[in-house]
């Protein structure tokens, strides 16, 4: 078939031919670009290390260390013409040292593939994005702890349902994300932990017989050792999926954190204000402040858990070593690493901005006899009350508050009485709000002085 036919029968865009739409579907540059530096690092480690173990004389491996260094300016100040006829980032910078040093640029690639070359890269690229996410996360949860050490002993409504249940304090709220967090945090340096191996040297995936030194380059690039199978090497890819793993959860938190913050801010609760630093106004409606950071941040989570599924039915069935499917493992994870790194970004400064209306918290943490579970209880301890009768009993309370229209500290003694003779005057001790938290010292319970302790046992493990 000529390119002629070829063109009639596909026609459209490709106006080239079969030759353009092979580049346009094989070519990875303009992705993959983005991990020149790691790739430069890579192939300078891997230079010195063919040097030191004499593989390569040291005059050729120090024209390549130049010319690398070059083209690694080149690029930072964009001046580098990526070419797509030369497919992807490996061949672009090989090509441009041939180009400056000539003929020992032929050497670089001596027992090495750019099938081991793509998983250093790739690797080297992730783990900056777990540190950049550790930093992200403890940013964000010292912006909540901030919040939590301010307002320890606010107390607001606690949910079940999103329907008032007891109330709680804003400090043990905002410490509950930071638990999550911290979860968070210690997933990614979890991931970090496991994934610091070197697949360089595992060359396309048998290992080489040139005598490189594996532990040489890894240690040159930070790993903790070279991994210890070729053909997994080359081929593993859970780092970026244990990446995106805790991303998805991290994500999934932020989303849950967004959506209190929402309903929070809106004219219904008015439990918070958010800075107009982190907010818009309407085009229309002059009244309007809408959460704009919080909205799209609760959204993030869809590309995030949507690039985890990617690569995981990429990944999936693949036979041993390399397949050319591992192209496509890119561009999912750097647009969730970006989205991640924003979203926490965002987030770290709309906590930090934002201010809670304590007025509006405690109004509401009395509303919707959010103090009933504490009548029962005190009807348990001061009366020796089974407890489910004590429930019984207070449900007949709050139902005669219910009538009344009141909430149940508004109730009078004769009221109380009226359904249980013993109870006595002491019991209007537990029905207000700030005793209510306050009783609540179980440990990681809602007190103020175990929110105190909390707070301070994560500003110890954060410094
Ligand atoms: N651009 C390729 C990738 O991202 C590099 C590895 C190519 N290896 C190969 N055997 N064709 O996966």
């Amino acid at each position: 078939m000529t390119d002629q036919s070829a063109n009639q029968m596909w026609g459209g865009r490709f106006a080239a031919g079969p030759d353009a739409i092979m580049e346009a579907i094989n070519a990875s540059i303009g992705y993959d670009q983005r991990m020149a530096p790691q790739d430069i690092a890579g192939s300078r480690a891997h230079a010195a290390m063919l040097a030191a173990t004499g593989i390569i004389s040291d005059t050729d491996a120090e024209a390549m260390r130049e010319g690398l260094l070059t083209i690694l300016s080149e690029i930072e100040a964009g001046q580098f013409a990526f070419s797509a006829a030369l497919e992807d980032i490996h061949m672009n910078v090989e090509a441009r040292l041939k180009d400056l040093i000539g003929e020992p640029a032929g050497r670089l690639h001596t027992g090495r593939s750019r099938n081991d070359q793509v998983a250093t890269d790739f690797k080297l690229w992730v783990r900056d994005q777990l540190d950049a996410a550790i930093d992200g996360v403890q940013a964000l949860m010292r912006a909540l702890l901030a919040q939590a050490e301010q307002g320890a002993d606010w107390v607001m409504p606690g949910f079940t349902h999103l329907q008032t249940a007891q109330p709680v304090t804003w400090g043990h709220h905002m410490m509950a994300y930071v638990e999550m967090l911290g979860r968070d945090l210690s997933r990614f340096r979890d991931a970090r932990t496991r994934m610091n191996e070197s697949p360089l040297g595992a060359a396309a995936l048998a290992g080489t017989s040139f005598p490189i030194d594996r532990a040489m380059t890894a240690e040159a690039l930070g790993f903790d050792r070279p991994a210890a199978n070729s053909l997994d090497a080359v081929s593993d890819r859970d780092f970026a999926l244990e990446f995106l793993g805790a991303a998805s959860i991290c994500a999934m938190h932020l989303s849950r954190l967004s959506e209190e913050l929402v309903i929070w801010s809106s004219a219904q609760f008015r439990f918070v204000t958010l800075s107009d630093r982190f907010s818009t106004g309407s085009s229309i409606m002059p009244q309007k402040k809408n959460p704009d950071a919080a909205e799209l941040i609760r959204a993030k989570i869809g590309r995030i858990f949507g690039a985890n599924v990617a690569l995981t039915m990429v990944m999936k069935g693949l036979p041993l070593a390399y397949s050319k499917d591992m192209q496509e493992d890119k561009e999912q994870v750097f647009d969730a690493a970006d989205n991640l790194m924003l979203a926490l970004a965002a987030m770290t400064g709309m906590v930090s901005d934002m201010s809670a209306n304590r007025p509006a918290l405690e109004a509401a943490a009395g509303s919707g006899f959010s103090t009933a579970t504490d009548l029962a209880d005190w009807l348990v301890r001061a009366l020796n009350m089974p407890f489910r009768d004590a429930h019984h009993v207070t449900g007949s309370l709050v139902a005669i508050a219910e009538r009344k229209g009141c909430d149940l500290p508004d109730l009078t003694l004769a009221d109380m009485q009226g359904v249980h003779s013993a109870i006595t005057e002491g019991v209007f001790d537990v029905l207000g709000v700030h005793n209510s938290v306050a009783s609540r010292t179980s440990y990681g319970g809602t007190a103020p002085v175990r929110v105190r302790e909390q707070v301070a046992r994560w500003q110890e493990a954060l410094s």
